[in-house]
């Protein structure tokens, strides 16, 4: 089956109390560990591509690598998204190149512009039945392309159930990313992680069936994040999402997952083992493969965290 957007997902995901993961791709070998580890699972997939992953692998390669996935398993449907678009151009131009799902993030502009900007990307991805994710509220951390909000600072921005309800019905957005205290990247809390649940709550009260998306997932587990010190790394503070707290949100409105950095480390470990266990390697497959492996096995626990695992078929 060719490329599908999310409407299907959401609604499955919403009414049977899971979310669909959204992985984060830049290159061959995450797309293929992820693509194992969906087809084992039968899961539905959201496989995201960020304005970053654009410039470093150049959109026509990472477009045939994903096409490559959709040809080869008819059965499991497929999302192909843009992460945290930050203009109405980059936006087009992703659903001009054949995106199904686009984010428009204007988070940090004032609400009246961000809804302005999200209801001009909507008219257009709409025509070309393409839906639009866009955010209110904002998350900590920093990415390459993506600047949030200061650690000290992630309680001040938590979105506004209210305002939120107001931005879905004025910018006419399909699914909305909330704040809910998380952060971009491996150094999401300092001490005792909390999330705001009540706004997840409040706003699926006011708007029933409405799909929540929760950004900044990941858990940066404890496998990884030790491969990684005991080999020469330097990520000792590294803290993520619980996987208890995910799996709440599952149940509740979340129906997308944003996952990068678990995948990132994954790799990363893995990548790190090897030199240190076999200082003579030189072959690339040698240490990507074990990469792929293990980001394979790590989005197999993942999915079934997110308890999508055997939904692929309900949601084509
Ligand atoms: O939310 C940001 C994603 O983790 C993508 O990060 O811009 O470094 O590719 P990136
Ligand atoms: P993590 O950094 O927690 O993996 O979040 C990724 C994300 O939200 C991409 O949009
Ligand atoms: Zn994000």
């Amino acid at each position: 089956m060719p490329l599908v957007d999310t409407k299907k997902m959401f609604k499955m995901a919403y009414k049977n109390g899971y979310a669909v993961g959204a992985f984060n791709v830049n290159n061959m070998e995450m797309t293929q560990g992820i693509m194992e580890a969906i087809v084992e699972e039968k899961a539905p997939l959201i496989l995201q591509i960020s304005r970053g992953a654009r410039e470093y692998a150049g959109m026509s390669y990472l477009m045939a690598i994903i096409n490559v996935a959709v040809k080869e398993n008819p059965d499991i449907p497929i999302c192909v998204h843009l992460d945290h678009g930050d203009t109405f151009e980059l936006c087009k131009q992703c659903v001009d190149e054949g995106f199904t799902s686009v984010m428009i993030d204007a988070s940090k502009k004032p609400f009246e512009e961000n809804v302005a900007i999200t209801k001009k990307v909507v008219e257009y991805a709409h025509k070309h039945n393409v839906v639009v994710e866009a955010e209110i509220g904002q998350l900590g951390g920093i990415e390459e392309h993506v600047v949030g909000v200061s650690m000290e600072d992630i309680a001040k921005h938590l979105t506004d159930p209210d305002q939120a309800t107001d931005f879905v019905k004025q910018s006419g957005c399909d699914s909305l990313a909330v704040a809910i205290g998380t952060s971009h990247g491996a150094y999401k809390f300092k001490s005792e992680p909390k999330l705001a649940f009540d706004v997840i709550e409040k706003i699926s009260k006011k708007l029933p069936g409405y799909p929540l998306v929760m950004h900044g997932s990941s858990s940066v587990l404890k496998e990884f994040k030790d491969l990684i010190n005991k080999y020469g790394g330097k990520m000792p503070d590294a803290m993520g999402v619980p996987e208890d707290a995910i799996s709440k949100a599952v149940k509740m409105a979340v129906c997308k997952v944003n996952i990068d950095t678990d995948l990132r480390m994954a790799l990363t470990a893995k990548i790190r083992q090897v030199f240190a266990e076999k200082p003579a390697e030189f072959d690339p497959r040698k240490y990507l493969g074990p990469g792929r492996d293990a980001i394979r096995d790590m989005v197999k626990h993942k999915l079934r965290v997110l308890n999508c695992n055997g939904k692929a078929a309900e949601c084509l």
